[in-house]
């Protein structure tokens, strides 16, 4: 089972609010019930746009197992809330399911007043960013990113180049933004990239992660950058919300190539000026940051799709392979130690060494492109196996 982000806890009182925050974000809240009618909806469904309230899964579902397929049924893009009166149970029921267990006051209480009475947003702590390591934390950075990503030494190699190159141009006031365009097949690790620099960096909050797939409407700036009658607690957007909750440098544009091109002169104008304005003309100061733009299409489409200004915009253009074997190999072994450290943290020595072997053995990774796929059929066998341990 691949872990989904974070389940929030909301306070029943507080729903009208949450139906508004996320409405301005465009997300529409709706509750499990209508996928256990219909589980196929979950696969036929965009999660980018919609929130999930599981709620009901206390009363209905007696046996976690159901519950947990239930929810593995949703990709990570959806949200999924819980009453808070369930957080105890639920913390234990989906901890397989879930990451984090977050309440909702706490995912958005960036929010502050000033002593007029006006909403003002204030940071906790300053963004941490690649130009202000120290030379000896540069090298633990970059240690602990080349662990985290498999595979891609050539890009391993060209990423330490261009950040030396940030580092040092960014002092003399002559780069502000570090830009990567990446592009390539699916489940190969693009994404992957900007999550290990934003952990590398130290990162505890989640990576300012904004998906363009939900960016295509005509109005779609309005939710990015906000809209000057927005709602409450998303003035700003949904850009400005997520860099204000991060605490690194680091922002994530996925699938940039679905937006359109309202978006891209935005962004242009974002690398050319080193900071983002909000419809509001709320100023968060970018430089030292590096963004990332990550898009599925090939090679051949890259110069169809990005006009030539913003082409030329961009620090950095690499394109993704497919992982060879040993990389493959190298990720399995990783994923079947985290699972089994995981499953013996609530069942203390439950699984050792030759229950490890029995799953490496019964995975082939010549058969997948995709990383993604790759982890389905490693959660398949290992619960077969703890299934066949336990019968
Ligand atoms: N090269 C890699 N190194 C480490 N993890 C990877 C790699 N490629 C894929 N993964 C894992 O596979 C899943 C999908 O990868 P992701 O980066 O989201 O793919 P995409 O290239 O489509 O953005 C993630 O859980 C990620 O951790
Ligand atoms: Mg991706």
């Amino acid at each position: 089972m691949i872990l989904k982000d974070e389940l929030l806890f909301y306070n029943p009182s507080k729903f009208r609010e949450l139906k508004r925050y996320f409405e301005s974000v465009d997300k529409e809240v709706l509750t499990i019930t209508e996928y256990i009618l219909n589980e196929e909806l979950a696969s036929e469904q965009l999660g980018f746009d919609i929130v999930i309230d599981i709620s009901s899964l206390y009363n209905l579902y007696s046996g976690q197992f159901q519950a947990e397929r239930l929810i593995d049924k949703f990709d990570q893009n959806f949200t999924f809330i819980a009453d808070i009166k369930y957080k105890e149970d639920f913390k234990n029921e989906f901890r397989f399911c879930f990451e984090n267990f977050i309440d909702f006051e706490d995912f958005i209480s960036n929010d502050d007043r000033d002593d007029k009475g006006n909403k003002i947003k204030k940071r906790k702590k300053p963004h941490k960013k690649i130009i202000d390591l120290e030379a000896n934390e540069i090298v633990s950075f970059f240690e602990k990113f080349e662990d985290s990503l498999y595979g891609h030494n050539k890009f391993k190699d060209d990423f330490k180049e261009i950040v030396d190159s940030f580092r040092v141009f960014n002092k003399l006031g002559e780069h502000k933004i570090l830009s990567l365009f990446l592009m390539g097949d699916s489940g190969v690790g693009k994404t992957e990239v900007a999550r290990a620099i934003h952990k590398s960096l130290g990162g505890e909050s989640k990576l300012a992660k904004v998906n363009f797939g939900n960016y295509s409407s005509d109005n779609s700036l309005n939710s990015l950058i906000g809209s000057p009658r927005g709602y409450i607690g998303s003035e700003d957007g949904e850009l400005f919300i997520r860099v204000e909750e991060s605490d690194t440098g680091v922002i994530l544009i996925d699938e940039f190539e679905k937006s359109n091109s309202t978006l891209f002169n935005y962004f242009l104008d974002v690398l050319e000026n080193g900071k983002m304005v909000s419809s509001l003309a709320h100023e968060i100061d970018l430089n030292g940051f590096i963004i990332i733009f990550t898009s599925n299409i090939s090679k051949e489409d890259f110069p169809k799709l990005i006009s030539p200004e913003l082409r030329s915009r961009f620090d950095y253009k690499g394109y993704f392979s497919i992982l060879k074997s040993i990389d493959k190999l190298k990720y399995v072994e990783f994923r079947i130690n985290s699972i089994v450290r995981k499953f013996n943290n609530f069942y203390p020595n439950a699984l050792d060494e030759d229950f490890k072997y029995d799953i490496l053995i019964e995975i082939d990774v010549e058969k997948y492109k995709n990383m993604r796929d790759l982890n389905k059929r490693i959660k398949k066998i290992f619960v077969e196996k703890l299934m066949a341990k336990i019968y």
